[in-house]
């Protein structure tokens, strides 16, 4: 199935499954397609997010990842996990009737590739997406998260009505590949994650005065692009110096053409980290040095958040039930730290939520080159209906609201 959609969604430059896109929407009729004979009920949210449900007992247990992925992808990024569970449910449907009813889920850009908001369908289900701070992103083409999503049946008044698809849950469970170096380099082909990393995302713009290249002395300009540039160093060494990571994945220049300096530059600015207070910190140091930076080159500043996200632990039973398995599977119950995002994160604060990771061929992912062995796979696949039939009977054994 994976090599399938890759075919169908990729091009030489990688996959090109972008969230509120064609190529989006031909993966999830595919997902479809491999659902049609199963005894399920799919529908989709309100969200965008789509949901096939095996009928069961009491409770439900949800399976699942995204289908979407950033411009120039990997083949694995979340399409890993969908197909996981979609191996799952059909297992688990050959196997009878559940104890519990079995739900899986493609959530809605997963990614935030396109407006910088990621987690878009989890976080509406969860109830943390603040409509009025998403409707008025951008594209780079200037088109409105709001305009775009409405294209694709999803209007953003009635996205409270997606967190109905949570009711009855008792767990949420997700594998995925790690997207980074850990497990190969201990020479483990899957573990436990113990939760996800906090975030704070920025766009940040810079105003200085657009001019001539050639005619404008240096001591004269107010280059908004060196001021940038500037800010771009320091959220690295702040990232260095607190060992989290910090990112500027994106910078536009206006007029952006080599015979004018740049009077206005925008970049976007990505720190991490598991500990908050250091989070915060690397927020501020970025934040002063961007002040600093502009003052230097005669510019005003100004920071808008995209997107947060808090530390997020997973729930330590279910953590527990995936190292247990992965300690059957492979001797070792290794537990990491995600410093990707994943849907997870947005579940674990409503639902005990766990994953578990298969390893990354040198670590690399969002990028075509993104690679996982495929006994890897297969494994990770195995070790996680193992996960997931361990968790549905301790589903059907407990009676109350959560495990
Ligand atoms: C998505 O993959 C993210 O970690 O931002
Ligand atoms: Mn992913
Ligand atoms: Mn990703």
């Amino acid at each position: 199935m994976l090599r399938e959609l890759a075919e169908l969604t990729s091009d030489e430059a990688g996959a090109q499954r972008v969230a509120w896109t064609d190529v989006w929407q031909t993966a999830r009729a595919f997902l479809r397609e491999q659902l049609r004979e199963l005894p399920v009920t799919i529908r989709t949210d309100t969200a965008g997010n789509q949901w096939a449900r095996l009928p069961g007992g009491g409770g439900t247990v949800i399976i699942g990842s995204h289908l979407d992925s950033v411009p120039d992808g990997g083949w694995l990024d979340g399409a890993y996990g969908v197909m996981c569970a979609v191996e799952v449910l059909r297992a688990l449907a050959a196997r009878g009737p559940l104890p519990c009813t079995l739900a899986l889920v493609e959530w809605a850009d997963e990614e935030g590739a396109r407006f910088g908001h990621s987690l878009f369908g989890s976080s509406a289900v969860a109830g943390t997406l603040g409509v009025a701070d998403v409707r008025e992103l951008a594209d780079g083409s200037g088109l409105r998260l709001g305009d775009v999503v409405t294209e694709h049946g999803v209007r953003l008044d009635d996205l409270d009505e997606a967190r109905q698809e949570i009711r009855g849950a008792r767990a949420y469970l997700e594998a995925h590949i790690e997207q980074g170096p850990v497990l190969e380099r201990e020479g483990l082909p899957i573990a436990a994650v113990s939760g996800t990393v906090g975030v704070e995302r920025h766009r940040v713009t810079f105003r200085g005065q657009t001019a001539h290249s050639g005619s404008t002395p240096m001591d004269m300009r107010r280059d908004a692009f060196l001021a940038a540039a500037a800010t771009a160093l320091a959220v690295r060494e702040s990232a260095v110096r607190h060992r989290g990571v910090g990112t500027v994945g994106a910078v536009r220049l206006r007029p952006g053409i080599v015979t004018a300096v740049a009077g206005e530059t925008v970049i976007l600015v990505d720190q991490r980290h598991p500990d908050g207070g250091a989070l915060t910190a690397m927020l501020g140091e970025a934040q002063r040095a961007s002040r600093e930076a502009a003052s230097a080159e005669g510019c005003t500043v100004s920071w808008e958040p995209v997107f947060r996200a808090r530390p997020q632990p997973f729930a330590d039973e279910l953590v527990s039930v995936v190292r247990e398995v992965c300690t059957e599977f492979t001797g070792q119950g290794r537990v990491l730290p995600s410093w990707a995002l994943h849907d997870a994160t947005q579940m674990a604060g409503v639902v005990p939520t766990a994953m578990l990771f298969t390893s990354s061929t040198r670590g690399i992912s969002h990028a075509r080159e993104e690679n996982t062995p495929e006994e890897h796979l297969r494994l990770g696949v195995e070790a996680f209906y193992r996960t997931v039939s361990h968790v549905i009977a301790r589903t059907a054994a407990s009676a109350g609201p959560t495990i």
